[in-house]
């Protein structure tokens, strides 16, 4: 079937659009008091991923309030280092913590790579739910976390500003964390094919801390198993193409090389320039981002004159898929998002004539 909004895939494959596609990163959250009600229906994060209906439905809510062009199916990237059994809890108001990081080789050798048909299927179940109420209205996105950012939190057992153990083990023993990324890889290749023969219609690889690595580390220990990822990836999907968007977040300096890797679109974040980086890139992705989500703070107007600006920073032609620079923070007005998207709508039309 067809998607009727196919704005995100077109943008993606850099088509002809007749607007700039918009979603954003996060837009299912905290930010949400609808949401905040489900997740306390939940009882909790963990549960609420773990609950197919319950997902579908905070999956739904952003795309209910505003005409998104894509959704995101709600979940996270620590599914799988979850389904490998560390033990993930998210203790309230300090995020992710693992019961039982990995310090050692004994710990590393012993991962068993989940199969998602039997670890996983709350997510494929899930994506199920959702395309049958989205009726291919809009593109669903999948997603799973890098091997680096979940080697981050796998190592270190919780979040950190600068993962000083996971970097330790990387000078230290890189034969080691090789093992470890090459593992993750694995994992993530089935995880994401699952998520594809559920339906998802687009794939994201979030790789947040890869701008922790140094300029010659990057490439072997984050890039590189993103690329053995695509590689590994069921793109083809009964005649039509699932685009890759590839997100590291700091990644700046890296875009000529990211945009080898095989991907469709580079995820950028706000400290970029997009004009900067359309030229580096040439023709060869779409590019998609990048106003700081602190912007979502502002008045309306300036929301407005910044969209602008960012829209004619891309310039005319396809291949721009709009969003934040990162994920929405939680105490933004659920009203700035609306003025955004309408306006991503209103003045991007003169850049698709
Ligand atoms: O974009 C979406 O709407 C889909 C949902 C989504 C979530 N996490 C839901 C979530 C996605 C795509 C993610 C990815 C994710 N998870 C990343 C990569 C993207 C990024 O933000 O850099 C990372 C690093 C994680 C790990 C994670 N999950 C952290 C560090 C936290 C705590 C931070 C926080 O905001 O509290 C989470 C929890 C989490 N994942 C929440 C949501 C909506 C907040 C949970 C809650 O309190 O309700």
């Amino acid at each position: 079937m067809t998607i009727k909004n196919d704005r995100l895939i077109r943008a993606l494959l850099r088509q002809p659009v007749d607007a700039t596609p918009v979603w954003i990163m996060r837009q299912a959250g905290r930010y949400l008091p609808e949401y905040r009600q489900v997740r306390k229906q939940a009882g909790n994060f963990l549960n609420l991923c773990k609950t197919p209906e319950l997902a579908c439905e905070v999956t739904l809510q952003p795309i209910r309030r505003f005409p998104l062009d894509a959704a995101i199916i709600f979940s996270d990237i620590l599914t799988i280092p979850e389904a490998m059994g560390l033990g993930l809890h998210f203790a309230e108001g300090e995020g992710p913590v693992f019961a039982h990081p990995l310090r050692d080789h004994t710990a590393i050798d012993k991962l068993i790579i989940p199969n998602p048909a039997e670890a996983l299927t709350y997510v494929t179940d899930a994506i199920k739910l959702v395309k049958h109420e989205l009726a291919e209205q809009i593109p669903l996105i999948g997603f799973a976390g890098s091997p680096w950012t979940l080697a981050c939190y796998m190592i270190e057992g919780h979040g950190s500003k600068n993962f000083a153990l996971p970097k330790k083990m990387l000078y230290n023993e890189p034969t080691l964390l090789h093992k470890l990324l090459t593992k993750l890889s694995k994992a993530t290749i089935l995880y994401l094919n699952a998520q594809i023969a559920a339906g998802v219609d687009v794939v994201m690889l979030f790789d947040t801390w890869g701008g922790l690595l140094g300029y010659n580390e990057y490439p072997q220990f984050s890039l590189h198993y993103m690329q053995e990822i695509i590689k590994g990836l069921n793109v083809s999907q009964s005649g039509k193409k699932i685009p890759v968007i590839l997100f590291t977040k700091g990644g700046g300096q890296w875009l000529p090389i990211i945009a080898n890797s095989g991907c469709d679109a580079i995820g950028l974040d706000w400290t970029t320039n997009i004009t900067l980086a359309r030229q580096q890139v040439g023709g060869s992705v779409a590019l998609q981002g990048n106003l700081d989500p602190c912007l979502l703070y502002a008045k309306p107007d300036k929301i407005v004159t910044e969209v602008q600006e960012l829209l004619a920073a891309f310039g005319k032609g396809p291949g721009h898929i709009f969003n934040l620079g990162h994920g929405i923070n939680p105490d933004v007005d659920p009203e700035c998002v609306s003025v955004l998207v309408d306006a991503v709508h209103t003045y991007s039309k003169v850049y698709h004539p």
